[in-house]
């Protein structure tokens, strides 16, 4: 039997225990409420199962000081004794018959989820449970926990009642499971697939077709639930809901009332605003991760958010998840005797805190503690002028355009340093504008509301606790101090995790000079460290190596003409490089047709051959050696001719170039087979380390173009080695090495002089090449 102020003897279902508001329910109902039974609802996910969740959640924070309390033993005979763990699903559970309050809280809460998920999980999932437990026979006090933004979007006061709408929510809900299979068919019409696949081509074609390919799919997905995504809020708002999450949340109130309230069992709706860290328990300041208020303040600490789409006078209806917890647990100990029971836990009617406030009191908190820049200082808080939404709108797009064109312009550049540093601080740049642009989209409309939740039952129900359980489990919202609250404890508390990630950002993680190479590598012989040719170990590329052989074969007179041929076919080659690789070189070596090959091989290995070993960067000759000194077995891999990279063959385990064909010793200017680049590699390299027993996951590989991306994506450890501007800002996501290594040599033409000047007789020698 439950008394007025207590749950003694009860036995009590909470739904959502692993959540934010679960978690703290749950610590609340075994710190504070010894007589009660919990019996938890916790699916199993990401391979571990209900109960082991259960082990890892009394792990965290929000136990912290119950554990110290009772000690890690005492802590788990609670457990033992009070707590029955059920598994599974909201719409698959089998629940105990003998329940006196079920505490439901289990939600999909993203506000723009695709809508069949949405729908799943606060429709469907809130039918099967209140269809579970009548079929179970019993009749549990439900309280129900909705949200004070049920109520759509409106202007003025809403009251703690029944909300008035005629959605009929089982339409609403085929409609929305059905949305999934219309739009997955919709994705595989040619003119969807053809868009998908010219993006993924304009990115990719360097590094080949599979690659494109798999883009194309990864965009047609994204696609699929940009467009579920799409149908949710779009609906919400045809109804007058924000998002899909406020419509779905409020058709589970009309699920509740219809299958449970008004067949005369006890339900109590609790609608709590927006849920923030503890006021005083379990401890000031705790919270689960960052809630809905807390990115907004963190960007705006990180000085990312100059304006926001929000009006000063709006109201912020913040809540402590302490309060939250107790007027849930209040409710659950009174039974609703006629009529569903309704109760906004929100401070907006009693204790309004105006958005103007809340950027002024966290303003003067990143003033006096300010967010460190990584090496650069501190951020200085902006300051809002709040010119109203449209003007962030154009502020916004303004912003994005000219980020798309410098992006554009960067990835043109040569690789250099200074470029790299661009794109490094264009790539935040970019993501700020992103988070800004999901804040406007997400939060814009709840800083804009000019809505107020009425709290009368609650300060009634607040009113209604004996005093000295009032001072331990009030929730009365006019106790908050706005000022002590945002700024001694709520601030401190979420800023907490990302100062210590800036520090920890702060010491440098990719290797460069010094930095990650020089850490010891592990030996083993099981492992192979292949290497990119040219760009990433010798600083040059094929049509230096061309002119390197062509020029020495020809007299000093007529090398103004060979660099105007070149030049004239220069826009061919670089349209050839654009699209493939493999095409560049196919176009690029039909200028050695009719030269000799046992005179182009001489010429390599008597002359040549010193200049190209001098011209390997001497941080690649060092990394190399510490390669094979660990065992690992080093491969060199090159769409270069094998007749150039021959002198190279003594760095390397193997050597992979491409062969040209030759008939009666000349070079018909034709490959013997398909040049060695893009996603050939990685298949060459998956097969060659099956057939000698490599593990590629523990294997490297270095290269600097970004059509060697699938060769770095075969290897568990890919190093982007002088990236060029694409490969560049792949490696920064995927958080790659990136080395940067110097050449040691000068340039291509002052080898090529000194060669040429110190061994004229090699260049006399060769007179065949023809372009
Ligand atoms: N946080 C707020 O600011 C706020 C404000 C107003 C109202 N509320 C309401 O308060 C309740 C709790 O919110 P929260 O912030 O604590 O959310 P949360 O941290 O995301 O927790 C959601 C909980 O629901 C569980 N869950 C979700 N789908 C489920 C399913 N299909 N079957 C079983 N369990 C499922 C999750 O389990 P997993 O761990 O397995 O995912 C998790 O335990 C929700 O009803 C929400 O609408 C929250």
């Amino acid at each position: 039997m439950i008394t007025d102020d207590e749950l003694a003897g009860s036995h009590v279902l909470l739904t959502g225990a692993t959540g934010f508001l679960g978690q703290a329910t749950l610590e609340r109902l075994l710190s504070s409420y010894p007589d009660t039974r919990v019996s938890v609802l916790i699916r199993p996910r990401a391979g571990r199962c209900a109960a082991d969740r259960l082990t890892a959640l009394l792990r965290k924070n929000v136990f912290r000081s119950l554990g110290e309390r009772l000690g890690e033993e005492g802590l788990a005979s609670v457990v033992r004794d009070r707590v029955t763990v059920i598994e599974g699903d909201l719409d698959s559970i089998t629940l105990p018959a003998d329940l006196d309050v079920v505490i439901h809280g289990a939600s999909a809460v993203s506000f723009d989820p695709p809508v069949d998920e949405a729908f799943r999980t606060n429709v469907a999932g809130v039918a099967a449970l209140y269809e579970g437990l009548a079929a179970v026979g019993s009749s549990p006090h439900v309280v129900h926990v909705s949200t004070a933004y049920v109520a759509g979007t409106r202007k003025g006061l809403v009251a703690e009642s029944a909300l008035d709408h005629e959605v009929d929510w089982r339409l609403e809900l085929e409609m929305a499971l059905a949305a999934r299979a219309d739009v997955e068919r919709d994705s595989r019409r040619p003119e969807v697939l053809q868009r998908t696949l010219a993006q993924a081509a304009e990115q990719h074609a360097k590094a080949g077709p599979q690659s494109t390919a798999t883009d194309a799919e990864r965009l047609r997905t994204e696609w699929v639930t940009r467009r579920l995504v799409d149908y949710g809020r779009t609906r919400a708002r045809s109804l007058g809901w924000p998002d899909v999450y406020t419509l779905t949340k409020a058709l589970g109130e009309r699920v509740a009332e219809q299958l449970w309230a008004h067949a005369g069992r006890p339900l109590s709706v609790v609608r709590p605003a927006i849920v923030e860290s503890a006021l005083r328990h379990p401890y000031p300041g705790w919270i689960d991760g960052f809630k809905m208020a807390d990115p907004l303040i963190i960007a705006f600490g990180r000085g990312v958010l100059r304006e926001f789409p929000g009006l000063p006078d709006s109201v912020l209806d913040v809540i402590p998840v302490d309060l939250v917890v107790n007027a849930i647990l209040a409710a659950a100990a009174r039974f609703p005797v006629t009529a569903p029971a309704y109760l906004h836990v929100s401070s907006g009617a009693s204790n309004p805190l105006t958005f103007q406030n809340m950027y002024m009191l966290c303003r003067e908190y990143f003033h006096n503690n300010p967010m460190p820049l990584a090496d650069r200082g501190h951020v200085d808080p902006p300051s809002w002028r709040f010119p109203g939404s449209q003007q962030v709108e154009l502020m916004l797009r303004a912003g994005e355009r000219a980020a798309a064109l410098a992006e554009r312009l960067l990835l043109a550049l040569p690789p250099s340093k200074r470029s790299q540093d661009w794109l490094t601080s264009l790539g935040r740049h970019q993501q700020d504008l992103v988070q800004l642009r999901e804040y406007a989209d997400l939060y814009g409309v709840y800083a804009r509301a000019e809505v107020i939740y009425d709290d009368r039952r609650l300060r009634e129900l607040h009113a209604s606790l004996p005093t000295q359980r009032a001072a331990e489990h009030g929730f009365d919202p006019t106790a908050i101090d706005w000022r002590a609250y945002l700024q001694d404890v709520h601030c401190p508390s979420i800023t907490a995790t990302v100062r210590r990630a800036g520090q920890r950002r702060a010491v440098p993680t990719a290797g460069g000079r010094g930095g990650r190479q020089s850490l010891p590598l592990p030996e083993r012989t099981d492992v192979a460290a292949v290497f990119d040719l040219e760009g990433t170990i010798v600083a040059s590329n094929v049509v230096e190596s061309y002119l390197w052989a062509r020029l020495a074969t020809l007299p000093r007179s007529s090398w103004l003409g060979e660099l105007a041929d070149l030049a004239r076919c220069a826009p061919r080659y670089l349209y050839a490089e654009r699209r493939d690789r493999g095409e560049l070189l196919r176009a690029f070596l039909r200028r050695y047709a009719g030269a000799r090959a046992d005179e182009l091989r001489a010429l390599t290995t008597e002359a040549l051959g010193d200049a190209l070993l001098h011209r390997v960067m001497p941080e690649a000759t060092r990394q190399i050696r510490r390669h094979r000194e660990a065992g690992h077995r080093t491969v060199l891999i090159t769409g270069a001719v094998d007749l150039h990279v021959e002198p190279l063959s003594v760095l390397f385990d193997e050597v992979v170039a491409s062969r040209m064909h030759a008939t009666g010793g000349v070079l018909t200017g034709f490959l013997e087979a398909p040049p060695m680049v893009d996603e050939a590699r990685a298949a060459w390299l998956q097969q060659y380390a099956q057939r000698h027993g490599l593990q590629l996951d523990r294997s490297y590989a270095y290269a600097d173009s970004y059509s060697d991306r699938p060769l770095l994506e075969a290897v568990g450890h890919p190093h982007a080695v002088n990236p060029d501007a694409q490969l560049f800002r792949h490696a920064r996501r995927q958080r790659w090495v990136v080395h940067r290594w110097g050449a040691h040599t000068g340039g291509l033409l002052e080898v090529m002089l000194d060669v040429i000047g110190t061994d004229t007789t090699a260049g006399a020698r060769i007179r065949g090449a023809k372009r």
